[in-house]
């Protein structure tokens, strides 16, 4: 059987392996997809034994993302845009890395939540590794505007800065600003900060969400509750993030089989399951 894995640290909670189960099960493919916890300093050493054990492809998790990117010999476009990899594939004896991180939130917006991005004005908040991971597919699903607000001013000047070109290719405009001072209002806003798991406040305010605007945290269960609750409160409409994680594993999936599975289905049976 062709052997997968996600691959960090924590890895317990991941719902990787029963996605790709699921995803297996559904289109008749034959794999055997697992996880490894990585200790913190032995990633380089645990993708080369997987691969050397005959692994395909494997997922990475945090906080090996960038490790993962820097590992690689050849990257995707999206993959060196976010300087992050959530895959890495053996092929002909080089390891591609890819992100499918991004490709996996804009399909979970527009087809999953029925929000189409392209026109909209979109705020993006957070400027770390999550936020990285999307920016560059967010572009390229033609929004009118995005602009990349963060705690920290620089961090988002240099995420803007990286896909400059991308926004001007698609005529998308794209600015950076200061989370204090934002004061226009959005149809998209997308949670990408860590300010849930650290306890922190809602990072922005509430005048900046349009009427009915979709209010997106990209992580799920617990995490989101605060921000899916504010946003509920405000009139905007609450999403979280377990589409995205669903989306970005078929994305990976079809990569790897070649095949895409029943993303929807698969969706609505891990939203039974985690309620
Ligand atoms: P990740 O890989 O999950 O994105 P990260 O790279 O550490 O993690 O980035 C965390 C993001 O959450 C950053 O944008 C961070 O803002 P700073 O760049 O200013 O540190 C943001 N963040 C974390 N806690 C926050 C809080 N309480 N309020 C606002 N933003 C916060």
């Amino acid at each position: 059987m062709d052997l997968y894995c996600v691959m960090g640290n924590p890895i317990h909670h991941s719902k990787s392996p029963w996605i790709h189960a699921r995803f297996a099960e559904l289109t008749g493919q034959s794999l055997h997809y697992g996880s490894r916890l990585i200790p913190p300093n032995g990633f380089a050493a645990e993708v080369k034994a997987f691969f050397s054990e005959g692994g395909h492809g494997c997922n990475i998790t945090v906080p090996f993302k960038f490790e993962a990117a820097a590992l690689a010999n050849h990257h995707s476009q999206r993959a060196t845009l976010a300087t992050a990899a959530n895959m890495l594939t053996l092929q002909g004896g080089k390891l591609m890395a890819d992100n499918t991180d991004g490709a996996g939130l804009v399909k979970d917006i527009e087809y999953n939540a029925g929000v189409q991005l392209r026109g909209s004005h979109l705020l993006l908040i957070g400027a770390g590794g999550a936020a990285a991971g999307v920016l560059g597919p967010l572009l390229l699903a033609g929004p009118a505007s995005i602009t990349v607000a963060n705690r920290t001013l620089a961090k988002a000047g240099d995420l803007v800065a990286r896909h400059a070109a991308l926004a001007a290719q698609q005529r998308t405009e794209l600015r950076a600003q200061d989370l204090q001072t934002l004061t226009s209002t959005f149809d998209v806003l997308i949670n990408a900060t860590a300010s849930s798991l650290t306890g922190g406040a809602i990072p922005v305010a509430a005048s900046t969400l349009k009427p009915g605007a979709l209010a997106y945290d990209m992580m799920y269960g617990s995490a989101a509750q605060g921000f899916m609750n504010w946003a509920q409160e405000h009139g905007a409409r609450p999403r979280d993030g377990l589409g995205m994680l669903v989306e970005q594993a078929a994305e990976a999936f079809m990569i790897w089989r070649g095949i895409r599975p029943p993303a929807q289905q698969v969706l609505a049976e891990l939203r039974r399951l985690v309620a």
